[in-house]
């Protein structure tokens, strides 16, 4: 069987509610694998929930429910965010799973029983909020570094990993392979982090009841991270299928925030080579969003939820936005205005017009199809469809959209310099053909947007007329048919 592209998305935690953070990552995702899809590939789409630890069973205390019905709700709230969100996800994995519990549970044993874990004492700082260790030349006053919230005193019996084996050959993967670490600048972060001591993990607590009990210790509750981290296995049948364990792995890409780059670059692949399981092609680390300027958090009232901003502006317009205000990989800021004023320009009027006033013309003309290139558009098209794999392996979506606002600026250029108001009186053959191009020329963003915008894409090709392709296969020289083209609600409407 052909290796089927693995992409896999971080599980999230779920005692928070999801905002545009966690939507970010999935319409990312979401977004190459259609673009995969379109091009005929096969895909695998992994996502999931984070159940386990300290955090959630202290959330759920906190609202007095148990930790079993506290993760159920949580992850419905998720996968309802997917939906609205037009995420098609193939797998979507809780780590209260059996399955995943077992393969947790298998996957220690087999370590502790290599050598890999031993016993001993845990003395030093924890952040619940990160559920991350904190050495002592890391934090801050009794501080997180990473959150800003108070570190906890651990001290306690405790089985580790040894970690600190693995350091050059972490450095050594990460130097031969230049897609290791995306994007590129985040390497150095690794590198540096790695060049000082690695020291081994705590990977059990006593104090924490809600998770995987340690085979060989029950008394021992497993570390979330080692927990969660292992979801990229145990969700693909690492454990009762390994021919079809095999078609998936390794991951193509896995996307991550910059926040957790540490646990994706450094204890995942000490843990894989430990288990003599191949690296991921790629962890690819996003940027992080603000909003208004400022870190969201629940106390400023600035927390971007999703939700709210697809009832306003539709979920494609979303989607756009996400993958359009910031080149992936850095940081964004979320702004009300920045959005209205993306959704104006950009979606209404570049987009949603031209597709308007076109189609408007081939009705008001009563236009025959007449092939023609004098705008250049077929060949623009195929530059660009020539450089989208390129493009998508390295998840530059913004480039992706940067090239196909070039067709379509064009496209509103064209029109404003051939007039085809004034050929319509003057000259009925180059009216078709002007106005057959640009039909073309819509199919094909039709075809280029649905990545990003499935809906839009597809009230595109339902208000032109013909059924879905790819931008690749637009027929520029063959005789199309005008007549089921269709005035539709407009695309993006004035808000
Ligand atoms: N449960 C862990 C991941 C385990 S993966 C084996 C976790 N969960 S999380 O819910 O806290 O975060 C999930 C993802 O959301 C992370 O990739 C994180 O970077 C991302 N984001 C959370 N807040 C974010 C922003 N404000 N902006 C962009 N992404 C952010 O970590």
């Amino acid at each position: 069987m052909d290796k089927i592209i693995l992409i896999t998305t971080p599980l999230y935690y779920v005692n928070a509610d999801p905002h545009i953070g966690h939507a970010y990552t999935q319409v990312a995702a979401d977004t190459l694998a259609r673009y995969h899809r379109l091009k005929g590939r096969k895909v695998h789409l992994l996502t999931g929930t984070d159940e386990h630890g300290q955090k959630i069973s202290r959330a759920a205390s906190e609202k007095k429910v148990s930790p079993e019905d506290f993760v159920e709700a949580g992850a419905e709230k998720f996968k309802a965010l997917w939906k609205k969100l037009n995420v098609k996800y193939d797998r979507f994995i809780r780590t209260t799973e059996p399955i995943h519990v077992k393969t947790v549970k298998r996957v220690l044993s087999d370590l502790y029983q290599k050598k890999f874990i031993y016993k001993g004492r845990y003395s030093g700082k924890y952040c619940v909020p990160c559920e991350s260790f904190c050495s002592p030349d890391q934090e801050k006053k009794g501080v997180c570094p990473d959150c800003g919230r108070k570190l906890e005193e651990i001290s306690q019996e405790s089985y580790f990993f040894k970690l600190s084996l693995f350091r050059d050959s972490i450095l050594n993967h990460i130097d031969k392979n230049p897609d290791f670490i995306m994007p590129r600048s985040r390497k150095n972060e690794i590198k540096g982090f790695l060049a000082g001591e690695l020291r081994d993990l705590s990977i059990s607590r006593l104090d924490v009841d809600w998770g995987i009990k340690l085979p060989f210790d029950p008394g021992h509750t497993a570390y979330v991270w080692v927990d969660a981290l292992l979801n990229y296995i145990s969700a693909l049948g690492y454990l009762e299928d390994w021919e079809y364990f095999q078609t998936l792995w390794p991951p193509d890409i896995q996307f991550i925030g910059k926040d957790i780059l540490k646990f994706h670059a450094v204890i995942w692949p000490a843990m894989l080579m430990a288990l003599g399981i191949n690296q991921p092609k790629t962890v690819f680390a996003h940027g992080w969003w603000t909003a208004g300027g400022e870190k969201m958090s629940k106390s400023l009232g600035n927390v971007v939820v999703p939700d709210e901003v697809v009832d306003r502006w539709g979920v494609d317009a979303f989607r756009y936005y996400l993958l359009r205000q910031v080149t992936f990989g850095q940081d964004g800021n979320f702004s009300e205005d920045g959005f209205k004023e993306r959704y104006e320009s950009e979606l209404a009027n570049e987009l949603g017009n031209l597709l308007s006033r076109v189609v408007a013309m081939i009705k008001k003309y009563k236009v025959q199809f007449s092939s023609s290139s004098s705008g250049g558009f077929k060949k623009k098209t195929l530059n660009i469809v020539s450089g989208l794999d390129d493009l998508y392996m390295k998840a530059e979506f913004s480039r992706v959209l940067d090239g196909i606002w070039e067709l379509i600026r064009g496209a509103n250029v064209y029109i404003e310099e051939s007039k085809p108001w004034v050929l319509a009186k003057s000259d009925e053959g180059k009216l078709q053909e002007v106005l057959s191009e640009l039909f073309c020329l819509l199919q094909a963003v039709a075809g280029l947007i649905y990545p990003f915008m499935p809906r839009a894409s597809k009230k595109m090709f339902e208000s032109l007329g013909v059924e879905p392709s790819s931008p690749e296969s637009v027929e520029w020289e063959r005789g199309q048919d005008f007549k089921k083209i269709e005035k539709g609600e407009a695309l993006f409407p004035k808000k």
